[in-house]
């Protein structure tokens, strides 16, 4: 019964305490399954809180957040989880080996699965240069690990994982170019037959999105494909400026 990922919202508000705004108003969008839906506003816009209605971490004050049809309401919490994936550079990191930090979520994941989850989200060749390769232990949230290093972990863990909604939260963080084109490529591999959410920071992560939301104060103020969106001289036009 694993779900497609066909992600939808009909006009969607959100308040989180009776007496704040609306921090979600009137969101409407429709995601076909393994589409990827791109997200940009500025901070406390609505982005975080667009992905937590759909893993139920809040409800919707009015309208529906459906997956696959049905109101996400009506799933197995757990099973709804499992397949909603997240991959941040804050994606939290275990004081434990690399290979079960990759593992977290499957602990049944064989050696070589995860030697392949690892090669496919360009992590394998970074890990083997440390000093117990696979066997190393992290420090507290990864310490030791470069951000580039740490989010290809988790990308790593995210494939392994198999969610059929995945959720990026782009990294803001510089990194060398060879860096970038390596996470770049990894995601390139996780985001393959999902549905994926990216919470973008960078326009340059939106080009191939099938449709964009530009948020702000809660609200959608534009829609559309990166190009269009460059077209209409609007917000989008204006963040790409900056
Ligand atoms: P950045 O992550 O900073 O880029 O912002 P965002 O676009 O993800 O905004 P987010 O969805 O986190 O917040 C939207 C609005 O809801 C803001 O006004 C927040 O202050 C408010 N908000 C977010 N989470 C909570 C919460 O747990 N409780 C309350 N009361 N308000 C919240
Ligand atoms: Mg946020």
């Amino acid at each position: 019964n694993k779900i497609s990922g066909h992600v939808t919202f009909n006009n969607v508000t959100l308040q989180y305490e009776e007496d704040d705004d609306q921090a979600l108003k009137d969101i409407s969008f429709d995601a076909p399954a393994g589409t990827v839906l791109g997200l940009i506003g500025a901070t406390g816009a609505g982005k975080t809180s667009i992905t937590q209605l759909m893993t139920r971490f809040y409800e919707p004050k009015q309208g529906d957040v459906l997956i696959d049809g049905k109101p996400v309401s009506d799933y197995n919490l757990k099973a709804l989880r499992r397949n909603i994936g997240f991959v941040s550079q804050e994606s939290f990191l275990f004081s434990t080996t690399i290979k079960d930090n990759i593992a977290y979520g499957n602990p049944n994941a064989s050696i070589d699965d995860i030697i392949a989850a690892a090669k496919r989200a360009q992590a394998h060749e970074f890990i083997l240069e440390m000093p117990n390769g696979y066997d190393t232990m992290l420090g507290e949230r990864g310490m030791g690990l470069s951000g580039g290093q740490k989010q290809r972990i988790a990308i790593a863990r995210a494939i392994l994982i198999d969610p059929s909604i995945l959720i990026l939260d782009d990294a803001t963080s510089a990194v060398d170019m060879e860096t970038e084109f390596k996470i770049q490529k990894a995601l390139k591999e996780v985001m393959k037959n999902r549905t994926t959410f990216i919470i973008a920071h960078r326009i340059s992560s939106l080009k191939h999105a099938d449709e964009i939301l530009v948020l702000e104060d809660g609200a959608i103020v534009e829609r559309g494909k990166h190009e269009q969106l460059l077209d209409n001289g609007g917000p989008y036009q204006r963040i790409y400026d900056i």
